[in-house]
């Protein structure tokens, strides 16, 4: 074997032993109550909804093959640039889905991006952006996902290239690249941006697509929401930042009418992932919609990906 292969196989067990001890490490710590899941008021299963749609939980988790918005089987593949994942099913079946977790249990997956045995979840799974959900509003969520109809089968195991095949070297993704938690209200800005914010860079994870992304496959920070690659294989997913490349033109009233009807202000329709994204917004009510679009026209322009025809 060359130096450099050796060097290779040493680092890569390294990685596997080094996520294996963190592993158990995160399900040893996990419970020691800092409060990050601790909820305030009794779960309301009407809000649960609203940030369900916004959350776009069923554009992933449907059932194979159906176009049904309240079955939530899974199994939908989802390619990316790591392999293909299937998302979990998250019904409230007793066996296959999520029907026995406890609310501090689904709290903790969805801002922590942990399972209930201590393993961490893929990124695929948007934590990334849903972190910063307020506990009682993920308990809300959950709370709407109960009253949801059962459904029973589990999906595919994920079809991933080595090394992204080994799941524990995701606690060491995460300690790297995890980061924030619930957004807080900003007091001197208006109801409707911190609203807005709330919605865009949390549970509407819209910078999940719309941004670039690094060599690990974390967002770019200073490139947030600046447009990013369209994993769909064609064109670019869109700035949405008020640059000149972006969204200098639109109005707020422009962005809230896409975000309910599709189409753009040239009365072209958006398509692909975000004619999926809109099936979600659509079921938002106008107040929610209008202050998205004024947190995004806040943003300080960047430079980056025009829409592509
Ligand atoms: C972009 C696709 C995508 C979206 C959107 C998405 N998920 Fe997921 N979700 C996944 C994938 C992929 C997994 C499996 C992750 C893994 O195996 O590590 C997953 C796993 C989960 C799990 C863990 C299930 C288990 O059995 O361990 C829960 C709970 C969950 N998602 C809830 C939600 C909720 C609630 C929403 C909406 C707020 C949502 N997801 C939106 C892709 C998505
Ligand atoms: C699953 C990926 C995905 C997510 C999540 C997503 N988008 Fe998009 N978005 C796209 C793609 C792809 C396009 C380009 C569609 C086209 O050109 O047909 C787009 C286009 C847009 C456009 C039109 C911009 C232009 O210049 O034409 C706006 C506005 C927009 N998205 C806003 C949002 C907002 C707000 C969110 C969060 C609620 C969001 N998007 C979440 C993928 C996504």
């Amino acid at each position: 074997m060359k130096l450099p292969a050796r060097l290779l196989l040493v680092f890569c067990v390294f990685i596997i032993a080094a996520g294996y001890w963190l592993t158990d490490f995160d399900a040893h710590f996990a419970f020691r109550g800092d409060g990050r899941w601790k909820t305030t008021r009794a779960a309301d299963p009407v809000n649960g909804k609203v940030l369900f749609a916004a959350g776009g939980c069923i554009s992933c988790h449907a059932s194979s093959g159906s176009d049904d918005r309240v079955h939530l089987g899974g199994g939908k593949p989802l390619k990316t640039p790591f392999g293909i994942f299937y998302p979990s099913n998250i019904s409230p079946d007793l066996k296959d889905g999520i029907g026995r977790w406890t609310e501090t249990q689904f709290i903790r997956a969805i801002r922590d991006g942990t399972a209930p045995d201590g393993k961490p979840y893929y990124p695929a799974f948007p934590y990334t952006s849903y972190r910063h959900m307020s506990p009682d509003d993920a308990a809300d969520l959950f709370a709407y996902i109960k009253t949801l109809p059962p459904v029973a089968g589990n999906a595919p195991a994920h079809d991933l290239s080595f090394p992204y095949s080994v799941r524990r070297g995701l606690v060491l993704w995460k300690l790297a690249f995890l980061d924030g938690t619930v957004i807080e209200v900003e007091p001197h800005k208006s109801e409707s941006w911190n609203r807005g914010r709330y919605l865009v860079e949390g549970v509407g994870h819209c910078a999940e697509c719309h941004s670039p992304r690094n060599f690990a496959g974390a967002i770019i920070d200073a490139k947030r929401l600046s447009g990013g690659p369209n994993l769909e294989g064609k064109g670019t997913v869109p700035n949405l930042t008020p640059d000149k490349t972006g969204l200098a033109t639109w109005s707020e009233a422009e962005i809230a009418s896409l975000l309910k009807d599709g189409f753009t202000p040239d009365f072209d329709s958006v398509g692909g992932s975000m004619a999926e994204v809109v099936r979600n917004t659509a079921e938002l009510s106008d107040t929610d919609r209008m202050a998205m679009a004024i947190y995004l026209k806040s943003l300080p322009p960047i430079e980056g990906q025009k829409r592509s025809k």
